[in-house]
């Protein structure tokens, strides 16, 4: 028998970051530390959570001590503010994802669109979606729910970021032609879309389907029915020990998948407990009587006596947009599906492309542990970890960006997989330093930078990049005592620049000597003879003193005009 591992399972990153984010808060602060609701929809994780003293409680009012983590499928903004209100401290692990479809709720409703949530609306996730958009959302499940609701003519349409594309586009299908302006934002992280993809892939090539996952997760749920939907026999189980010998028989090749809060601890721990299992310890009479139809439905934790909404089958194939179950009312001429399809690709427009390398601007959303998250107008909101933000010694994040910022940030990386983005500002703040530094160094002009510390052989400035300032070029005359310079701000020429080598040298020495030049011209053009100035003595000799007669202008006073008397030495 062979197993085969789905290609995307597992842990996304909104997971990740959330579980990282609580070990971290545990590991900072003191208990009592809640969560607002399981972290994430995984019993096991959230007990290794409470082992670290993270406790779960379902109600806000019931906290009046402590942090309260935000779980990653966040919560209506409304509680939020009350948390603030009463003084609780707040860390917000909720999913950059989720986050985004929050805000867009939140736009829509404020730009007057009727916003619509497809997904379930039990689920917490869609619970802060409708509580962003100010309680105002309308929320379906099916295509066919649509049929119930009321005309609206400006329509706002947002998924729940584990909804299946094609339910999702189906959806959307429905409103095109029923209100006057639809406005939809295809909030599906790609996490999910990628777990779902692979999931489908594999199950049609093997004879049994694994999935394993909380059976509250709502993306193990849709995955295991997009398994079923294959064809495959699929089973949805949380652990190993719920694993049944009697379901592998006859089966040559059984394909793993798990949800994106599943660990990889307890997806090895399935793979193990498969591999434990011989044919000789299977048993096959009885996989002739397992009824698959319902198995997923009742493996996936729907509580008893609640109804079941069996998984719809469709002639479409997985992925493509269809109305199933309204076929026949359905059918459109071609040339209005076509008007339908070039309105669908539409959508798909209104994300922007992010490549590696380019600058995009954003707004900074939130100051977290240890990252600046960015809208960057993508489906999940952008990253910088605090490291790429260019901070200087001793600033904090908060010291030099707000939420509500606008911010220009380098994209580092895209992971189209999990649809992360890795964000720099100092990058892009580097790249723009750079340009501006260039343009001075052509137009020959000076600029003023702070001189941030001494190094050996001079000074150190920060003007975006890292700049140098030999001790020969700071001042006219020698210099014994750098240390003075520090935090001053000097007027500045470009005397040396190479990008590639990340170099840049200036000399403010050059700036006060052609200053003086046109200093002592100026004095020089206005100097008659047999009149008065005056000046202050700045140096002697034993020929004489030299005056400053004005801006480091300097004259001689010689020895012999200095009294009516004769002076032995200046200095008397
Ligand atoms: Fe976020 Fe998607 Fe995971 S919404 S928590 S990245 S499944």
């Amino acid at each position: 028998m062979e197993i085969i591992l789905a290609e995307a399972a597992g842990f996304c990153f909104g997971v990740q970051r959330a579980i990282k984010t609580a070990h971290e808060t545990a590991d900072k602060t003191n208990p009592p530390i809640y969560t607002l609701g399981p972290l994430i929809h995984n019993p096991q994780v959230v007990a290794e959570l409470y082992e670290k003293g993270i406790e779960v409680c379902d109600q806000p009012e019931d906290i009046d001590a402590g942090v309260v983590i935000v779980r990653c499928h966040g919560v209506p903004p409304k509680v939020l503010t009350g948390l603030h209100e009463r003084g609780m401290k707040v860390v917000d692990a909720t999913c950059p994802f989720v986050r985004r479809a929050m805000r867009w709720a939140s736009q829509l409703t404020d730009e007057g669109y009727q916003v619509v949530i497809v997904g379930d609306e039990s689920h917490p996730e869609v619970k802060a979606i409708y509580g962003a958009s100010g309680e105002t959302a309308w929320i379906v499940e099916t295509p066919q729910a649509i049929d119930e609701l009321p005309a609206a003519k400006r329509i706002g349409i947002i998924a729940q970021t584990t909804q299946s594309t094609a339910n999702y586009q189906q959806c959307v299908g429905k409103f095109i032609g029923r209100s006057e302006e639809v406005k939809a934002f295809d909030t599906i992280c790609t996490a999910t879309e990628q777990r779902q993809f692979s999931a489908r892939e594999l199950a049609a090539q093997v004879d049994v389907m694994v999935v394993i996952g909380g059976h509250n997760s709502a993306n193990t749920k849709r995955l295991a029915e997009v398994c079923q939907e294959s064809g495959a026999r699929t089973h949805h189980i949380e652990t190993a020990e719920e694993l049944e010998l009697w379901w592998l028989s006859g089966a040559d090749k059984v394909g793993v998948t798990a949800g994106a809060s599943t660990p990889n601890w307890l997806i090895q721990g399935v793979i193990q407990r498969m591999t434990e299992f011989t044919d000789d310890k299977l048993r096959p009479e009885e996989n002739e009587t397992v009824d698959n139809t319902d198995e997923v439905v009742q493996e996936a934790g729907v509580p008893e006596g609640e109804e079941t909404k069996p998984v719809e089958q469709s002639e479409t194939p997985a992925g493509e947009a269809a109305d199933v179950g309204d076929a026949e009312e359905d059918q459109e001429e071609p040339q209005e599906q076509e008007e339908r399809e070039e309105q669908m690709a539409d959508y798909g427009e209104m994300l922007p492309t992010l490549t590696p390398g380019t600058i995009i601007e954003g707004k900074v959303v939130q100051i977290s542990g240890d990252e600046v998250l960015v809208d960057i107008g993508y489906k999940s909101e952008g990253r910088v970890p605090f490291n790429e933000l260019g901070l200087k010694p001793d600033q904090k994040p908060e010291d030099l960006l707000s939420v509500g910022d606008d911010v220009n940030v380098w994209v580092l990386k895209v992971d189209e997989a999990e649809g992360s983005v890795l964000l720099s500002k100092r990058r892009a703040d580097a790249k723009d330093a750079w340009e501006k530094l260039e343009s001075i160094y052509e137009q020959g002009e000076t600029l003023e930078a702070a001189v941030t510390q001494t190094v050996k052989g001079g000074l150190l400035v920060d003007v975006g990049v890292r700049g140098f300032i030999p001790a020969s070029h700071i001042s006219r005359n020698f210099v014994d005592n750098l240390d003075k310079y520090i935090g001053q701000t000097l007027k500045l020429k470009i005397i040396e620049l190479d990008r590639q080598k990340n170099n840049v040298v200036f000399s403010h020495k050059e700036v006060l000597e052609a200053e003086y030049q046109e200093a002592k011209e100026r004095i020089l053009s206005t100097l008659e003879e047999n009149t008065i100035v005056d000046g202050v003595v700045r140096r002697l000799t034993d020929f004489g003193a030299f005056v400053d007669i004005g801006s480091g202008v300097e004259g001689l006073l010689h020895v012999s005009e200095m009294a009516h008397s004769r002076v032995n030495r200046p200095s008397d």
